[in-house]
């Protein structure tokens, strides 16, 4: 069965001469038994009807962003998140320049920044206009952000020159496609990621935890997954819906972890620690649930210091990739610099959670990468969006610390 089978699949069009050869990207996919939107700009409607594409896809082609009736239906949001892969083929140097700087004027570009799924462009335009400085530019933006750019290809072109700017043939597409589905930057790869906060028993019914909420932990997981990467999770207990194709193990405390951290290690090539994991435990945890008693005394409770999961992990086994995150309310760079030395870790993702728009409970986060090699800053970003931009800085680290 076709890697594509089932697969859905937005095929989005930009204004270029190479629109034509869309349409037997989508009649190649539908063999493939992918599911196909297909969503235009209004200058790609200038080069291929969308009745063409309506006919071959069997979906309604998508062309507005402000158009309530759609909006009623299959709207954007509903449409970026149906979207196992979205490929934007051709991709003009127009929508490169406007995919790179974070537009949502039309429906293509929204989607670009609303779709939690990988994003690959297939860029077609004269040679000249490829080799300008500012198309370079986006395209060296844009593959930093993660997406993927599959050609173009050399030869003849409709304009009469010669050199860099064909787009791919659809069946080279579609092998790009198909792809995804089993390769990607982590093929061959275990990543083990813990996730969530962890729960610190008092008593039966009670217990010592924090804000986190999973999502930033379940999207690296997605993203890890979605670049070929076999994927353990380790959860905390989250609202999150159990993601599909990973390995899951449900956990309470920062024990519980930790030992199953440890146990499948050994296996694991990246170990990304997102979980917000107490730093104290009480020393007891009561059998019985504790009762009130006199109202004048309150109740002293023993705190010892949970183990540092990050640290033993990277000692145990030194031969991994290690990665922390360090929340912090204050002195943020500092503070990650000296996790990264004090934990051993090639790379801690530091972000500040005394700004509420980011971190903790939001769906997106702003960070800052901090290695041995300096620290970079990232943009605000969807926690999803996030997640792929880190898999590729995760992967660059592994390429000097020469782990392929
Ligand atoms: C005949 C013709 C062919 C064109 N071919 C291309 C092309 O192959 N690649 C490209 O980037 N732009 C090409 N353009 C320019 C784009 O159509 C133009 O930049 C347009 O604004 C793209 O809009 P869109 O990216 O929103 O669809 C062409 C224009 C014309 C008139």
């Amino acid at each position: 069965m076709s890697r594509l089978n089932n697969k859905h699949i937005i095929l989005a069009i930009s204004g270029g001469i190479a629109a034509y050869k869309s349409a037997e990207l989508v009649r190649l996919l539908i063999k493939s038994g992918a599911q196909v939107q297909v969503v235009m700009t209004s200058g790609a409607t200038e080069f291929i009807t969308p009745l063409t594409l309506q006919a071959l896809s069997g979906n309604p082609v998508h062309q507005h962003l402000l158009n309530p009736q759609a909006e009623a239906g299959m709207g954007h949001i509903q449409l970026a998140r149906w979207a196992d892969l979205l490929i934007i083929a051709p991709a003009s140097a127009n929508v490169m320049a406007r995919i790179a700087q974070g537009q949502a004027d039309d429906l293509l570009t929204t989607l670009c920044l609303a779709t939690g799924a990988p994003v690959l462009l297939a860029p077609a335009m004269n040679q000249a206009m490829w080799r300008d400085q500012a198309t370079q530019k986006n395209l060296q933006t844009l593959l930093a952000r993660g997406i993927q750019v599959h050609g173009p290809a050399e030869g003849e072109q409709a304009c009469g020159d010669i050199g860099a700017g064909r787009m791919l043939e659809p069946s080279q597409l579609l092998t790009a496609l198909a792809a995804q589905f089993n390769q990607g930057l982590l093929a061959g790869k275990t990543v083990l990621i813990t996730a969530g906060p962890t729960r610190e028993a008092i008593d039966p019914v009670r217990y010592i935890s924090n804000h986190s909420s999973g999502k930033m932990g379940y999207a690296l997981a997605l993203a890890a997954r979605d670049q070929g990467a076999k994927v353990i999770l380790i959860s905390g207990p989250t609202q999150l819906e159990q993601p599909e194709d990973v390995i899951f193990v449900a956990v309470e405390s920062a024990q519980d972890m930790l030992k199953a951290s440890l146990k499948v290690g050994s296996t694991a090539d990246y170990f990304i620690a997102t979980a917000a994991v107490a730093d104290y435990r009480p020393a007891q945890a009561s059998e019985q649930k504790l009762k009130k008693h006199n109202p004048a005394h309150g109740l002293t409770l023993e705190l010892l210091q949970n183990p540092d999961i990050l640290a033993t992990m990277s000692k145990q086994y030194p031969g991994a990739i290690h990665v922390g995150f360090a929340a912090e309310t204050q002195d943020l760079i500092p503070h990650a610099q000296d996790k990264l030395k004090r934990k051993g870790a090639h790379m801690i993702i530091a972000n500040d959670v005394s700004n509420t728009s980011i971190g903790f409970n939001s769906d997106n986060n702003q960070v800052s990468l901090v290695t041995s090699g300096g620290v970079e800053d990232l943009p605000l970003l969807s926690k999803q969006q996030l997640a792929r931009q880190l898999i590729v800085a995760i992967k660059k680290i592994s390429h000097k610390a020469s782990i392929t």
